[in-house]
């Protein structure tokens, strides 16, 4: 083997069309990273990204793609912005490679300190490369223009932030070079508001996210290259070498008593913007089984394998195949035990192109060049059927033989006589709307290793409901609860999708049949043709009103296409109906949600669980029932919101918190101005027509009816560190956050005292699932419960009242109450055996009822409330949209962290863009994310948040969520600017430029 010459190649040869077994031959390759020279002994084809990755251990180099579609792999070399996965090692023999742990040279730069003062990074996935390529930009631009910043991160796609923290980052960067600290609060605190409150800016190294590296906050660190990473205790595990990090940040600490309501630095963030956060695929064990699944290539098929053994013998480096048979337990999991019904691997035969029917695990060099095209299997293609009508044809082929009609559930709720009201009411407006699949496409692929430790199995994966995971990881291997420990890493986004199991019970057999370590990263086809979608919906409704303009009346009905496995199906049937009569009184009222099975990708839970798609059908003939009225249709929608002392369509008395009003009338002056400017505009233009559209949501918080409890544990160790075991997994949301910030009011301790240990089964209590815009009202009520508990064992332990405050002096906690003051040594205190000198645990359950058959009940116990303006110009001859402006007024209840909640709403908006506009998820053919169009950073258009707090009684501090809340409006309020503008309404999701076109010409030809 020869070292390759120095020579950095201009043109990319296309990895994904190199024949296995060319460009294997290794050879030494030398080049610069991060300024130190390193050789590596690879192929030279091998793509740069692996060799980054798996040869020198920078994680922080993210792979969302493998085809230059997504942008996460973008590094330096020589200065400028590339895809790491597109680049063959050989061409970078020489050059200078900068990565993510490049930029901090000791110190923070002052781009990734203006990311963390922004709120830039959620999940932080998408953050190496916008820091990488942010970075180039101002080596050139030190003060960018929002255009350069938009052009110079074009490529990089982020499906969490919305992009606008991100531009404002960049573009404030340079305020922030001299010390790395926040010159002032950014976008969402007020400057009042920071005084009010007491901000108290704290420098040098405080606390650390245990999802980092650093344990206990000690020393922010700086990750290096380092040996591979032993197994070993959970989060721990992986992680490379550090040095410390000089840092001088502004965290923004609040002083103790105004958590609520302030906004810190987000206590997991600095490993985001570090490159040394652990998401699934980063801390694969060196001697991993790398493991391959094979799947079906077709909608319905049945299998048969030929000589499996024969197979393997003829493949160095394969250790084993292992299939349905292999499986020790039940080979069935669901989210949703009475309905669970899918496998783990198909048996005999597949109901879903993409399912796993078997597992190839080997070692990773065998893995990485593997043919699959000689596997032994047979298959025999079935009929399939791909959408609803088709599935309910008599004769159609039955999914699941018990369950008629390919029915899988349906949902209904029912109020008053809605025929007699819709017969007698002055106006009625009649719709139909079909919408599509939509992909989660969150950037990081499912990812996760799995490892025996002694008896127990432990699975060290990306998740959403790692509880969950365990539960039905240990049925689908036959092994206790117990012997299933489920180690969350860092989530790259989920949106709903990582709440189903996907690769725990496939690594879990590997490592349990083979005693071997296995690992395995999910490419983004078989992420996007496997995993979870939003479901499809075909609905029609009807709505009528008195000449007064109150509803009096509405039926709607809706088919959502689940695909062939029940995932949350029951779920969107049954949440559809409750909340399809927007926040607004409906005396008459049915609704009815069917989960119908087909053949197409599995439908699951996206942010909202089938709302959103009923919301577009309410919202957008809501604008209609105003216009026949002659009426503004906020106003119309003002005249009919829900408010104190209303009924909802289930029956639910809601006696306080509810906000919708107030969201409304935040977006008058919006709405005013929106509407002159359009007619300004319009009246100057023919070929391109503005237009101004509004919409609003409600949503229920936690599970529908339904059992839905946190427990969260919080104690003081013997060293005065306040540990808060924190169980409710942040995907980027901010829980980590909020949920500290309650319970440190409630305990009546600074912010800065607490250390958090994460999710992890074998550690933390159950915090439920991060789903339904729950964590911050039912995990973050337990954390208040908690907090206070705490509060209350320490008070009554000094037996003073319980107007005494606290505080923390090293070792020793001091109880203040008037002049009196008592000191209590930690240390000379029995420590517990969690290491716990005081201690609470609390368990909060949101009281819920059932539904009865006609759907009457109390399905939820909070709802959150919001409102948006869409103001939009459509091309009429192209039929092109370009969005002007959001504005959204959200009620929270109560703002526990302005800033995390302008991140959900912005975050919520984008991909509500998406889902109005561009995105459809076609099987077969968007199978990636060429193919399928998310936002990027020029679709987002500015966002004007509006944060509204009526304050709920049940909820902590009266917070509400919101997760699922902000994407709700987006894209009816996009579709009514759409018809603003045209006069038309495009009546099938995403409103594409063909479709609107389409819906133009047609009405153009009406006589
Ligand atoms: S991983 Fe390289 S562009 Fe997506
Ligand atoms: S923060 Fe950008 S993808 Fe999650």
């Amino acid at each position: 083997m020869s070292p390759v010459l120095p020579q950095v190649s201009e043109a990319l040869p296309d990895l994904d069309i190199i024949p296995p077994g060319l460009g294997l031959e290794r050879a030494d390759i030398a080049f610069k990273v991060n300024g130190a020279a390193v050789s590596v002994n690879v192929p030279p084809l091998r793509r740069l990204s692996q060799v980054l990755r798996d040869e020198l251990r920078l994680t922080g180099t993210k792979v969302g793609c493998d085809a230059g579609d997504c942008g996460a792999c973008t590094v330096l070399v020589d200065g400028d912005p590339v895809c790491a996965c597109l680049m063959p090692a050989a061409s970078v023999a020489g050059a200078s490679v900068t990565t993510v742990e490049g930029l901090a040279n000791g110190r923070l730069s002052a781009l990734q300190s203006s990311f963390l003062a922004h709120g830039a990074a959620q999940c932080g996935i998408c953050t190496p490369a916008l820091l990488v390529a942010a970075t180039a930009l101002l080596e050139k631009r030190p003060s960018p223009t929002e255009t350069e910043v938009q052009d110079a991160l074009g490529g990089i796609l982020c499906r969490c932030t919305g992009y606008r923290k991100i531009i404002a980052a960049v573009m404030n960067a340079e305020q922030f070079s001299n010390a790395g600290a926040a010159p002032h609060p950014p976008a969402g605190v007020r400057h009042s508001e920071s005084q009010a409150i007491g901000f108290r800016p704290l420098r040098g190294p405080l606390l650390t996210s245990p999802l980092s590296g650093g344990e206990k906050g000690l020393a922010a660190t700086l990750a290096t290259p380092s040996p591979r990473p032993s197994r070993g205790e959970g989060k721990g595990e992986g992680q490379r070498q550090h040095q410390s990090l000089d840092l001088a940040l502004d965290r923004r600490m609040p002083v103790s008593g105004h958590a609520v309501g302030s906004s810190p630095i987000r206590l997991d963030g600095l490993p985001k913007v570090t490159g040394d956060e652990k998401f699934g695929g980063d801390s694969f064990p060196s001697d991993a089984l790398a493991v391959l699944v094979v799947r079906s290539p077709h909608y319905h098929a049945g299998f048969i394998f030929g000589d499996i053994d024969g197979w393997v013998k003829k493949h160095p480096g394969i250790s084993g195949v292992f299939t349905a048979a292999d499986i020790p337990g039940k080979n069935c999991f669901g989210v949703i035990g009475p309905f669970a019904d899918q496998p783990a691997l198909a048996e005999g035969f597949a109901r879903l192109r993409g399912e796993a029917v078997a597992l190839v695990a080997g070692e990773r060099e065998a893995i990485l060049d593997l043919d699959l095209s000689d596997f032994p299997i047979r298959w025999t293609e079935l009929p399939h059927v791909l959408d609803v009508g088709e599935a309910q044809a008599e004769g159609a082929v039955l999914i699941h033989d018990n369950r008629p009609t390919n029915l899988l559930t349906k949902g209904f709720v029912e109020r008053g006589d809605p025929e007699a009201a819709l017969a007698s009411a002055a106006v009625t407006v009649s719709g139909a709307i079909d919408t599509s699949y939509v992909e989660h496409a969150y950037i990081e692929p499912e990812a996760g290793h799995a490892y025996m430790d002694g008896d127990t199995l432990v699975v060290v994966a990306c998740t959403q409901a790692p509880y969950m995971d365990r539960d039905d990881t240990a049925k689908v291997l036959g092994l206790a609860v117990d012997k299933v420990r489920i180690v969350p890493t860092a989530t790259g986004g989920g949106f709903g999708s990582k709440l189903d199991v996907s690769l725990q019970p496939l690594i879990g057999l590997v490592a349990l049949r083979t005693g071997r370590p296995a690992a395995l990263a999910y490419t983004r086809s078989e992420s996007m043709m496997s995993t979870t979608k939003r479901h499809p919906a075909e609905m029609k409704a009807t709505i009528g009103a008195d000449a007064d303009g109150r509803v009096t009346g509405m039926v709607f009905e809706g088919d959502f296409n689940t695909g062939p496995y029940a995932s949350w199906g029951p779920t969107v049937a049954n949440r559809v109906p409750v909340h399809a009569s927007g926040p607004y009184t409906t005396p008459n009222y049915r609704a009815e949600g069917r989960a119908i099975h087909t053949h197409g990708p599995i439908s699951g839970a996206f942010r909202g669980f089938g709302v959103p798609q009923a919301t577009i059908m309410q919202e957008t003939l809501y604008d209609e029932l105003a216009d026949k009225l002659g009426m503004d249709r906020l106003d119309f929608r003002l005249r009919n919101c829900l408010r104190n002392g209303s009924e909802t369509v289930t029956g639910q008395h809601l006696e306080s918190g509810v906000g919708i009003a107030e969201c409304l009338e935040a977006l008058r002056p919006h709405w005013v101005r929106a509407e002159a400017d359009a007619d300004v505009f319009n009246s100057t233009h023919a070929d391109i027509k503005r237009g101004v559209g509004l919409a609003s949501c409600w949503y229920g918080c936690g599970n529908t009816s339904l059992p839905n409890p946190s427990t969260i544990r919080v104690g003081i160790a013997a060293s005065g560190d306040v540990i808060l075991h924190q169980g409710a997994v942040d995907i980027g949301q901010g829980s980590n956050t909020v949920v500290t910030q309650i319970c440190a009011d409630a305990l009546g301790l600074p912010l800065e005292n607490f250390r958090l240990k994460s999710a992890d089964t074998a550690i933390s209590p159950d915090a439920g699932k991060t789903s339904a815009s729950r964590q911050t009202f039912v995990t973050g009520k337990a954390a208040e419960k908690a907090g206070r508990a705490l509060r209350e064992t320490i008070l009554r332990y000094a037996n003073v009242s319980e107007n005494a405050s606290l505080q923390l002096d090293g070792s020793a906690i001091l109880i203040l109450e008037g002049d009196a003051a008592r000191r209590i040594d930690l240390a000379s205190l029995d420590v517990d055996a969690d290491g716990f000198v005081f201690r609470a645990e609390e368990t909060y359950d949101p009281p819920t009822l059932p539904l009865d058959a006609k759907g009457q009940g109390k399905p939820y116990a909070v709802y959150g409330y919001g409102a948006q303006i869409a103001e939009l110009e459509v091309d009429l001859k192209l039929g092109t949209v370009k969005l002007i402006k959001i504005t959204a007024a959200h009620d929270v209840g109560k703002a526990i962290n302005p800033l995390l909640v302008e991140g959900q709403i912005e975050g919520g908006i984008a991909q509500g863009i998406g889902m109005a506009l561009m995105e459809e998820y076609i099987p077969g053919r968007t199978e990636n994310l060429h193919d399928y169009l998310i936002p990027t950073i020029g679709d987002v258009p500015p966002i004007e948040t509006i944060l509204v707090e009526v304050p709920d009684p049940e909820g902590p501090f009266g917070a509400k969520g919101l997760g699922e809340h902000v994407l709700i409006p987006t894209a009816p309020a996009i579709l009514n600017a759409i018809r603003h503008a045209t006069g038309v309404l495009v009546t099938k999701i995403p409103a594409t430029p063909t479709r609107i076109r389409a819906a133009i010409r047609e009405k153009e030809a009406r006589p």
